[in-house]
Order: C-alpha cells, then structure tokens, then sequence
C-alpha cells in the first residue's frame, strides 16, 4: 500500500513530566511533555517557551528537577500544565523537597525524581531548549523490583504529540520472540 503524507512531527507517544525551579523563593512547578534523555541518559533536553514563569527560576539558578507523576496525581499535573505561577501559587500543591543542589525543587508525590545542573541554553525563538546535566535521581523504592524499576506499578502518564495530545497508560512488557 502507497504511504500517505502527513504534516506533523510524530516522535511520540513521550512520558509527561513536572519540571520544577525555585522562582522568586518558592518552588514552582510546569508540566513538559517535550523532554527526552541523551548522551545515553546523562543530559536531559526539554523545550521551554521563553514565557513561562518557570524559566526565571532556570534562569536565575542555572538549575531544574524532573519529577515523573504517576495517573494517581493527574488532577494536581493538570493544575500545573494549565495554570501559570505568575498568576497562581503551585507551591503547596505537593510536599516539596531538595537534594543536593538547593535549589531545584522536587516533588514527594512524584515516584522518581531528578535534580539537574543547567548547562547550556539554545536560542529557538520563542521557545528555548534546556539542556541539563543529571547530578542525582531518587526513588519511591515500593516501585523498585530489585534494582529496576517496576514501570507498570509506577504507572507514568505517557503523553502522545502530532495532533493527538491525549494521555495513555503504559502497556505490557513485550520481548521479542526468535
Ligand atoms: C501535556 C502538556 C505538555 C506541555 N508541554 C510543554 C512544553 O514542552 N514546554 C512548555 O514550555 N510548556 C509546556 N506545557 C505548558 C505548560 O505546562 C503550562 O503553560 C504551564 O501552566 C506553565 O506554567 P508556569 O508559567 O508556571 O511556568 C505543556 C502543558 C501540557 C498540559
């Protein structure tokens, strides 16, 4: 069968996150959706519009966390993709917590968390991307499996881009079969 066009960018479905930074002495919390691991998971990447109230808190600090929800928290993940700090104070939504860098606050409710060092900022007009360096990560260990984590009891909000934009559960394991 002939493949058909499509105009879109459709490297997806992707795991939604709460990215926080400390802005104006208070953590403050947005949700990223395009975000993604590199550098074999040592750096993160995520795209930043300049606008957000978050970005001071990136900005002024030079640091970030990734906080990975799981569905229980999806009402309170809402609440932080569709209402801004500038306007509405997201701090006491969760328990918040700091490791070792100080200044990157971190969500309790969250299972896995992880606290980054900014260390480069691209210029894309009106959008940013933020690169990171992982320097800690921290887990629930009720979702640990030995050293692994158990991903269908975490339970993540994967998020689908290219025009669907809705939320999906995470599936069965699979292994390939020879
Ligand atoms: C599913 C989803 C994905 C999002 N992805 C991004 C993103 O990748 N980059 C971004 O700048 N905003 C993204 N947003 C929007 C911000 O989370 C939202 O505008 C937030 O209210 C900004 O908060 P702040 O002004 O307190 O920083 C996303 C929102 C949702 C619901």
């Amino acid at each position: 069968m002939k493949k058909q066009e499509i105009e879109g960018n459709f490297l997806s479905p992707l795991p939604a996150v709460l990215v926080g930074a400390q802005v104006n002495g208070i953590p403050n919390y947005l949700v990223i959706g395009y975000i993604c691991p590199f550098d074999f998971g040592k750096h993160i990447f995520f795209s930043l519009y300049k606008k957000r109230y978050t970005q001071i808190g990136i900005h002024e600090h030079k640091t970030f966390s990734v906080n990975i929800p799981s569905e229980k928290i999806l009402a309170k993940f809402e609440i932080c993709g569709s209402n801004s700090g500038r306007d509405f104070d997201k701090s006491t939504l969760f328990d918040n917590f700091y490791g070792v860098l100080k200044t990157a606050p971190m969500i309790h409710q969250c299972p896995i968390n992880m606290e980054c060092e900014v260390v480069e900022i691209l210029d894309y007009d009106p959008n940013e991307g933020i690169i990171g360096r992982v320097i800690k990560s921290y887990v629930d260990p009720q979702y640990l499996t030995g050293d692994k984590i158990n991903w269908r009891n975490l339970n993540p909000i994967i998020w689908t881009t290219g025009g669907d934009y809705s939320y999906y559960r995470i599936g069965e394991q699979i292994t390939p079969k020879y």
